[in-house]
C-alpha cells in the first residue's frame, strides 16, 4: 500500500547546518547599501564594519572590555589565528566530543606539536568540564555541530582560572548564552544562526586573553593574517574594523541586515527562543515516535541548533545506508534540504534548528519525516 505523502510542505526546506537558511525576510535587495567598489579603508567601509563589530557587541552582551576582530578564514581562521597565537606558553588541555574539535586536537598535537593533554567524549555526549585542568589551555567547541552535543552553560570554568579558555562557538553564538567571564577566546562565523555568508570569521578576545598575546611570542613564525600584535602590543585597529586584509564588503552587508533582523525579533533572547522552539518541535516528534533517538540522550547537553537524530528501528540491518535513503527521498520531494550526518559522525540526519528557521517549516517537515521513514521501511 503506498505511503500517503502530507499535503502540506515546508515553506523553506533549508536545514542545512552550513551554510544555514536565511534569515526569513531575506532577499538581495536587501544589500543595495553595501559600498560594493570601494576600499574598505574608505570611511563608508570603515564605518560599516565598525557598526558590525560593536552591534555584535551589543545582541551578544559582550563586555566592553572585549576586543572583538573580523578576520579571514571564517571560523577555521579564527580558532587556527588563536591556537597559533596563544598557545605553547602553558600545557594545553584539549577537549573533543565530535569531529571540529577533533580537527583542533590534531591541529594542536600534530602541527603545533604542543604538550597537551587530550579529553575525548563519543558522539552525543560530552566532556565532563569538573574534569579538565583550567589552570592549563583549554580548547574546546561550544556546541558539537556534528554531534548535537553540547555544553550546558559555564558553571565548571572557574572564574580564577590560570590557563585560557579557547571556545569554538560557531554553531552556539547567537543561539545560546555564552559566559564571556568563562571564555577568553571565543570565535564563531556569519554562515550559522545568522544564516549570514562564510568568508569571515569574528574572534572575541577577553582581557586576559589580550595580556598573553601581549606577553607571549610563540616559538613557530606566524602568517600575517593570524598576527594580532606588532612590537609586543596589540594591533587595536583589527578591532576597530580595520582588517588585517581586504574583507568582501557584500558579505559585511549581509551580515549587517542579518544583525538587524536578529534585533527585530528581540535581540538573543529571542534569537535562543526561536531556536529552543524549532528544536521543541522534534523533541515532541521523538517522544511520540519509538523508531527515532536524539543522539544526545541527555536533554541537558542537546543542541537547539544541529540537531542530531539516529533511527532506532530493529528492522534497520545498515544505519548509514538507510538514513542517507531517507535523507535523500526528503530532498527529492524538496521538503528537507542536506540534513543527512556529517560525514564523520553516526549514521543518522541533522536537522538545523537555528534561529533563522521558522519553526512552522519544522513542524510541516515532521509529518514528511514520518513518510519518507516508512516509506523506507516498506522498501526493506
Ligand atoms: C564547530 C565547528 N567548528 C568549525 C567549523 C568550520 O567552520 P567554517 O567552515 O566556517 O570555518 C564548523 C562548520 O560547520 C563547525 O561546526
Amino acid at each position: 500500500m503506498a505511503i500517503q505523502a502530507p499535503a502540506t510542505r515546508p515553506a523553506n526546506p533549508r536545514f542545512s547546518s552550513g551554510p544555514c537558511a536565511k534569515i526569513p525576510t531575506f532577499s538581495l535587495e536587501l544589500l543595495a547599501d553595501a559600498p560594493l567598489g570601494r576600499s574598505h579603508r574608505a570611511a563608508v567601509g570603515k564605518s560599516k564594519l565598525h557598526t558590525a563589530i560593536e552591534t555584535t557587541r551589543e545582541i551578544l552582551g559582550i563586555p566592553a572590555d572585549y576586543k572583538i576582530g573580523i578576520v579571514p578564514g571564517s571560523d577555521t581562521g579564527a580558532v587556527e589565528m588563536a591556537m597559533w597565537s596563544l598557545l605553547g606558553a602553558r600545557k594545553a588541555t584539549m577537549v573533543a566530543w565530535e569531529s571540529f574539535g577533533s580537527g583542533w586536537v590534531t591541529d594542536v598535537v600534530k602541527q603545533l606539536k604542543i604538550d597537551a593533554e587530550v579529553k575525548t567524549a563519543d558522539y552525543g555526549q560530552i566532556v565532563d568540564f569538573a574534569e579538565v585542568d583550567f589552570d592549563t589551555d583549554v580548547v574546546f567547541t561550544w556546541n558539537g555541530t556534528t554531534s548535537g552535543a553540547r555544553v550546558p552553560n559555564g558553571d565548571k570554568i572557574p572564574a580564577d582560572r590560570d590557563g585560557l579558555t579557547i571556545c569554538d562557538a560557531t554553531s552556539a553564538a547567537f543561539a545560546m548564552d555564552l559566559p564571556w567571564d568563562k571564555l577568553d577566546v571565543t570565535t564563531f562565523s556569519w554562515q550559522k544562526v545568522l544564516g549570514g555568508e562564510a568568508a569571515h570569521g569574528i574572534i572575541v578576545l577577553s582581557p586576559r586573553a589580550v595580556e598573553r598575546l601581549e606577553s607571549y611570542t610563540p616559538a613557530w613564525p606566524l602568517p600575517k593574517i593570524f598576527r594580532m600584535t606588532k612590537g609586543g602590543k596589540l594591533i587595536d585597529g583589527i578591532f576597530k574594523g580595520e582588517t588585517i586584509n581586504t574583507p568582501s564588503m557584500l558579505a559585511v552587508e549581509d551580515y549587517l541586515v542579518a544583525l538587524d533582523w536578529a534585533k527585530s525579533v528581540g535581540g538573543l533572547k529571542g534569537m535562543i527562543a526561536r531556536a529552543d522552539a524549532n528544536t521543541a518541535v522534534i523533541s515532541a516528534f521523538v517522544d511520540t515516535h519509538n523508531w527515532i533517538e536524539f543522539l544526545a540522550a541527555d536533554p541537558a547537553i542537546r543542541s537547539n541548533t544541529s540537531v542530531c537524530v539516529k533511527f532506532t528501528d530493529t528492522r534497520i540491518t545498515d544505519g548509514a545506508v538507510f538514513a542517507k535513503a531517507v535523507a535523500k527521498r526528503l530532498e527529492a520531494e524538496g521538503v528537507a534540504l542536506d540534513i543527512g550526518a556529517y560525514r564523520d559522525a553516526p549514521a543518522g540526519l541533522r536537522i538545523w534548528c537555528g534561529s533563522t528557521v521558522e519553526t512552522s517549516d519544522v513542524e510541516a517537515l515532521m509529518p514528511w519525516l514520518n513518510w519518507a521513514f516508512e516509506a523506507e521501511i516498506a522498501a526493506l
